[in-house]
């Protein structure tokens, strides 16, 4: 991390589960715990219909509401599909777009741009996910890999709206396997997405850009994944189920930052 050129975010994806009722009964026990002190923003992505619960239920306090996916179209016949203004209407702040396992059921490079750009249009916070799978990695070309996805989500994207886009690099054969990567192998590709994004849109951005690392981080590894200077954050899916685990995490975001 390093919170004297941008923020520090503590994520949570809450994929396909629980309930409306079940959200707010979450938040109840969230807000009984949540750490006063303001070192890091605070995200709860969470399934369509979770969305009015989650607002309500945190409307006095500083987590901000997100969404796990959007349709880049302002409106129109696209069943089941949800657009972003309706999030921001919703009350949502960020949505989580590119996520792998929507990879795996089809999104394209250029649907990620597309929504993407419509995210930023509409005044939400993108969490835009890459990753490779456990193949590529042992093929090494991790890298060259990271570094198209990238590419091909932010094309477009003009220099004053960058900042407010978040990269959470996702490798796939962490996420949910319990097999986080080491701090090391994070902080490496985190580094490397930094690089990308200042060939992008130089220095500067990428020095604000908040890059974040998940796949099976949780209350026992975060500090130590999160005491990398190019991890400003986390992506966290199965901890973020349980709030004394999600809250764990945020106060290991409180430390001293490089
Ligand atoms: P996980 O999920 O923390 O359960 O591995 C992370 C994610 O998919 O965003």
């Amino acid at each position: 991390m390093n919170r004297k050129y941008r923020k520090t975010l503590i994520a949570g994806n809450w994929k396909m589960n629980k309930t409306p009722s079940e959200t707010k009964a979450f938040m109840t026990e969230l807000k009984a715990i949540l750490p006063r002190g303001r070192w890091c923003d605070i995200a709860l992505c969470v399934p369509s219909v979770c969305i009015p619960a989650a607002v309500r239920a945190t409307r006095d306090t500083r987590v901000g509401i997100g969404a796990e996916n959007c349709n880049a179209n302002a409106s129109g016949a696209y069943t089941g599909e949800i657009s972003t203004s309706m999030l921001v209407d919703a009350g949502c702040k960020y949505v989580i777009i590119g996520h792998s396992e929507r990879r795996e059921m089809g999104e394209t490079d250029a649907e990620v741009n597309a929504k993407t750009l419509a995210a930023l249009n509409a005044g939400l916070i993108p969490i835009v996910c890459c990753g490779e799978t456990l193949e590529q990695r042992e093929s090494g070309i991790t890298e060259e890999w990271i570094t198209m996805q990238i590419k091909l989500a932010l094309a477009g994207i003009s220099e004053d709206k960058i900042r407010k886009v978040v990269i959470a690099y996702e490798p796939i054969w962490a996420i949910g396997t319990g097999k986080t990567a080491t701090p090391e192998q994070a902080e490496e590709v985190c580094q490397h997405i930094r690089t990308v994004v200042r060939k992008l849109f130089g220095s500067k951005n990428a020095r604000a850009t908040t890059i974040l690392y998940g796949g099976s981080m949780n209350d026992k590894n975060a500090y130590e994944l999160l005491a990398q200077p190019d991890i400003d954050g986390g992506l966290i899916g199965g901890a973020s189920l349980v709030p004394e685990k999600f809250v764990k995490i945020i106060e290991d975001a409180n430390q001293p930052t490089t």
